[in-house]
């Protein structure tokens, strides 16, 4: 997969991918990440990449040919399974982890990131394929959530993340919170470890995984367990 980011940021990016599992995946080549500088794209001496909002009003609005430049020099021309244009905005689509999923089948994803008061409408219009946002909360730029993205997507692909099990065990890719986990020692300052998980009967420990899991979404997040209950009458 190729990810190409577009940022007035770039440099928050730069030691953002280069540990833990992202940073091996990306050294191993199973995916490459571009970021570039939304100033780059200027034409003009002073390097503008903003302007005053028409009609007024507080802060400033991304201007739309940097914009528009720096996607149109990035695509590749390709049909939207292969190839998506996304804008990171509060606006935007709910990041959930299947939608992570549906980007991680693309083979060229491009991240805008917003900043200031806004961007430009017209590169909503015209440009973009799909406005993300991370949650229903403010941050200062689009930056965060593109690495919020990159992260999410690159670990769902082949050879990133050791075993597929340990995805498809995931919580939210199954629609579950996690269940408990233990490891030594057997004993902390007098809190034990479950007995069932010491006597290596690898069914009763599934069972009990399960049901911990649906105790805890339904004391946790009773809205994630209605849907997982609904998908399973399906
Ligand atoms: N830019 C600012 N806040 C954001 C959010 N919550 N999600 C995506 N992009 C953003």
């Amino acid at each position: 997969m190729w990810i190409d980011v577009i940022a007035v940021l770039p440099e928050m990016f730069s030691s953002a991918f280069e540990y833990g599992v992202i940073g091996r995946a990306r050294k191993k080549g199973l995916f490459t990440l571009q970021v570039h500088n939304l100033r780059d794209f200027t034409e003009d001496r002073h390097r503008q990449i903003d302007d005053a909002p028409y009609g007024g009003g507080p802060g400033m609005v991304l201007k739309p040919e940097p914009i528009f430049a720096a996607v149109r020099s990035l695509l590749r021309g390709w049909t939207k399974d292969r190839e998506k244009v996304v804008l990171l905005t509060p606006q935007g689509k709910r990041l959930d982890q299947q939608l992570l999923v549906e980007l991680s089948v693309l083979e060229h994803l491009i991240l805008i990131c917003g900043r200031y008061e806004g961007v430009d409408e017209r590169v909503r219009e015209q440009l973009v394929d799909e406005e993300v946002s991370i949650g229903d909360y403010v941050l200062s730029g689009g930056e965060i959530p593109a690495m919020v993205i990159v992260d999410g997507v690159v670990r769902l692909l082949e050879g990133v993340v050791g075993s597929r099990e340990s995805l498809i065990e995931e919580s939210f890719q199954k629609g579950l919170l996690d269940y408990p986990q233990y490891t030594r020692p057997y004993d902390f300052e007098g809190i034990k470890v479950p007995d069932i998980l010491l006597k290596g009967d690898h069914q009763r420990v599934k069972e009990w995984r399960e049901k911990k899991a649906r105790e805890r979404t339904a004391q946790l997040r009773p809205d994630l367990l209605e849907k997982w209950e609904g998908s399973r009458k399906r």
